[in-house]
């Protein structure tokens, strides 16, 4: 069976700092709340001339340059996020013409919220499989600071900006699960036209919390059973970035080690489906993830949707 191997990660992260002090200026918060509750500390906002699509530009950009490829032998485009700058063109499409993509090849975007990232290389395995290609490009991207309510403290302190891409390639033999799932639920509202001509994002934090904490930790057993690995065999798990008492509550419920799951949260809030890739990004970057690692990728978020995948950090060839 062939699966996805990961070459390079690229990232992007957007001008406008925002600090947790910054947010209490505005609404009736603090940072002592937000950090206790949240773990997040700061968020990156989008300046006027940023948006989804710009930050997956150079994101992307950045990835295919560290794969050693050339653009025209990547054979897809899959791009996650739920907060592009318009339906049409697809920020898929976008990246495509930017970066000078082949125009045979398939371009698009997946919206599955906070697990898009996941659903993203899913589908690019997929149509890899299906058409016949090597190589995949998939980008996760948000642009959340535009679907935010500034007044409603119980979601704006919550999210952040950013976008992170992955240069895949599907190897024969490579280690390799994924698992996905949904279950239609409004716990989570975000974008798209309503009648009043806006919709910010709405959240039952309550019942997103007791959501995923059943969610991660299935997902995440479900890739190590079909791998036949086992959690101490396993270099790294790399969760969604939304909430670190989300993953603090996995880690004790698996009896794992709390090293091994990778957190951001407090320097870029909950990015949705940018938060693993950005997150994977880091990890290269700082050189915790090195060629011939496995790691473990968990989403859950709005839709309500789930997503896990285990794969091989593989490394560009030099
Ligand atoms: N600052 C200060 N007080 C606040 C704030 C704030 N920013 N927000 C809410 N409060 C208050 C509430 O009004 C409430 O006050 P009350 O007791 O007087 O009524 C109190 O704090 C407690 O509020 P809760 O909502 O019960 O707080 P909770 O401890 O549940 O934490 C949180 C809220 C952080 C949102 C948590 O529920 C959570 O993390 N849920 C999961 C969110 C998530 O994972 N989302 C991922 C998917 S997002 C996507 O897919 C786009």
């Amino acid at each position: 069976m062939e699966g996805l191997q990961l070459i390079a990660t690229g990232g992007a992260l957007p001008g406008r700092l925002v600090t947790n002090e910054d947010l209490s200026r505005v609404v009736d918060t603090s940072d002592e709340w937000i950090v206790s509750r949240t773990g997040i500390r700061q968020r990156h906002f989008c300046t006027v001339d940023q948006n989804a699509a710009t930050l997956a530009i150079d994101a992307a950009r950045q990835a295919v340059a560290r794969s050693g490829l050339s653009p025209d032998q990547i054979d897809c485009c899959v791009c996650a996020t739920l907060s592009g700058p318009c339906a049409s063109p697809s920020v898929a499409c976008q990246v495509q013409r930017a970066l000078g993509l082949p125009e045979d090849r398939p371009a698009l975007d997946v919206n599955a919220a906070c697990s898009g990232f996941v659903y993203g290389a899913t589908v690019a395995r997929g149509l890899l499989a299906t058409l016949g290609g090597r190589y995949a490009l998939v980008i996760g991207c948000e642009a959340l600071s535009r679907l935010m309510n500034m007044e409603d403290r119980s979601t704006c302190v919550l999210f952040g900006d950013g976008a992170g891409a992955a240069v895949f390639e599907l190897a024969q033999g490579a280690v390799f699960a994924a698992t996905l799932g949904a279950c239609g639920d409004d716990a989570i509202r975000a974008g798209g036209p309503n009648l009043t001509g806006s919709s910010p994002i709405e959240m039952d934090g309550k019942a997103v919390f007791r959501f995923a904490v059943g969610a991660l930790p299935r997902c995440l057993n479900t890739v190590l059973d079909e791998t036949h690995l086992t959690l101490d065999e396993l270099d790294w798990v790399v969760c969604h970035q939304a909430n670190s008492r989300i993953i603090d509550h996995c880690v004790r419920h698996l009896g794992a080690n709390p090293a091994k799951f990778y957190k951001n949260m407090d320097r870029h809030g909950n990015t949705s489906a940018a938060s693993i890739p950005v997150a994977l990004n880091e990890m290269v970057e700082s050189g915790l993830l090195i060629p011939g690692q496995t790691v473990a990728c968990v989403g859950f978020g709005g839709g309500l949707t789930w997503a896990g995948m285990l794969l091989q950090y593989k490394g560009a060839e030099q």
